[in-house]
């Protein structure tokens, strides 16, 4: 694809951004920063999960390339291990990171170096330092970054660490989904510093003040995919020996509108459905990486194992919550000694686990 071809395309997504409100130093970047370089090729899921690749030769790239939408940009496993996030979402996150030109920041999660190269075009390549867990990723991105006309700093390793060698940072922005932020992260940010971090399902945005940080989430959700470190099996199986119990709520509908909270008083939750003979759903399923584990069936019978009685928390939650709370109304806190979510006060609240990194 050249850029002659590209350009009108790139330009009326900066148009529909702007439109969208927001700010105006990232839609410029979106115009001129040429999004196809960094997306040679990306991944479309059919309806029985096949992934089948898009190329620049596939009628109808150039429009995806250029639309609002995120792009999987990488498959492991059958999984999505890589993305280029929905231009829309990167640049709220970038308009809450409120960089201006000069100051340095950490980015987490180079993927395909686009937002990379966003940064690099807004605050000067030299002031951005980006980091990715996949070789085979940051070789990439330090490539199209150069043929793209920037040269950020490039690292590969766990971005849980930080990169201490170009620390300080006025600005940090993870773009991989984080259950907590990493104790190096705030040592690594200069007084004052702000970052903006996928926590759960939502984007928290903290200021550093001495050593301590605290800050509230932006209203929008943000789904992104989790930092790689160990995968963790649910262990239904555990199940089948405990006594069941009794439960009125609807878990399901429960569920759905607690996830939110969710995943801020049970860090990394997961859950499942499984389907009765008439097709609805029969139960639900819900595991934490601590091996905790609960089933909750539709005739209100609950069986719970592990460390967490999960199930108790859900409830716990719904009686708090009687609807969908509104994301704003969650902080974050983080001193020296602990790190927990709130809501509306930071007196009481969820505490939040220390990271653990990847091999
Ligand atoms: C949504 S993608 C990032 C998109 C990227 N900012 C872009 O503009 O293309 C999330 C990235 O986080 C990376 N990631 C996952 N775990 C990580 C870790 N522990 N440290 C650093 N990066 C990680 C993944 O490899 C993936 O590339």
């Amino acid at each position: 694809m050249n850029d002659a071809d590209a350009r009108p395309l790139r330009e009326l997504l900066a148009r529909n951004l702007a439109a969208a409100g927001h700010g105006e130093q990232w839609t410029r970047a979106v115009a001129q920063v040429p999004r196809h370089l960094f997306v040679p090729t990306f991944y479309e899921q059919d309806g029985t999960g096949r992934w089948s690749e898009v190329t620049t030769a596939t009628p109808g790239y150039r429009e995806n390339v250029y639309a609002n939408r995120a792009l999987t940009t990488q498959i492991k496993d059958n999984e999505p291990t890589s993305s280029s996030s929905e231009p829309g979402l990167m640049l709220s996150m970038l308009d809450a990171l409120g960089a201006q030109a000069g100051q340095r920041v950490l980015e987490i999660g180079t993927g395909t170096g686009y937002n990379a190269a966003l940064l690099s075009h807004v605050l000067g390549d030299a002031n951005v330092t980006t980091v990715d867990v996949d070789p085979e990723l940051t070789g990439d991105a330090a490539r199209r970054l150069a043929d793209a006309g920037y040269r950020p700093s490039v690292h590969t390793g766990d971005g849980a660490r930080g990169v201490p060698s170009h620390a300080p940072f006025d600005r940090i922005i993870a773009t991989c989904g984080m259950q907590s932020v990493p104790a190096a992260w705030v040592q690594q940010a200069a007084d004052g510093a702000v970052m903006v971090v996928p926590v759960g399902w939502g984007l928290a945005r903290i200021t550093i003040d001495g050593g301590n940080a605290t800050g509230r989430f932006l209203p929008q959700s943000a789904y992104f995919m989790a930092r790689r470190t160990s995968r963790v099996r649910p262990r239904f199986d555990e199940l089948e020996k405990e006594q069941p119990t009794v439960s009125d709520i609807s878990a399901q509908e429960t569920l759905t509108r607690l996830e939110f909270p969710l995943a801020l008083a049970l860090p990394g939750y997961r859950t499942c459905t499984w389907a009765g003979d008439d097709g609805g759903t029969a139960s639900v399923g819900i595991w934490t990486p601590d091996g905790s584990a609960a089933t909750a069936g539709r005739d209100g019978s609950v069986r719970q194992t592990g460390p967490r009685r999960l199930w108790d928390v859900v409830e716990q939650l719904s009686r708090q919550f009687e609807t969908e709370p509104q994301r704003e109304d969650f902080g974050l806190t983080i001193t020296p000694e602990r790190q927990w979510a709130w809501w509306k006060t930071d007196e009481t609240g969820w505490d939040l686990p220390a990271v653990h990194f990847a091999e």
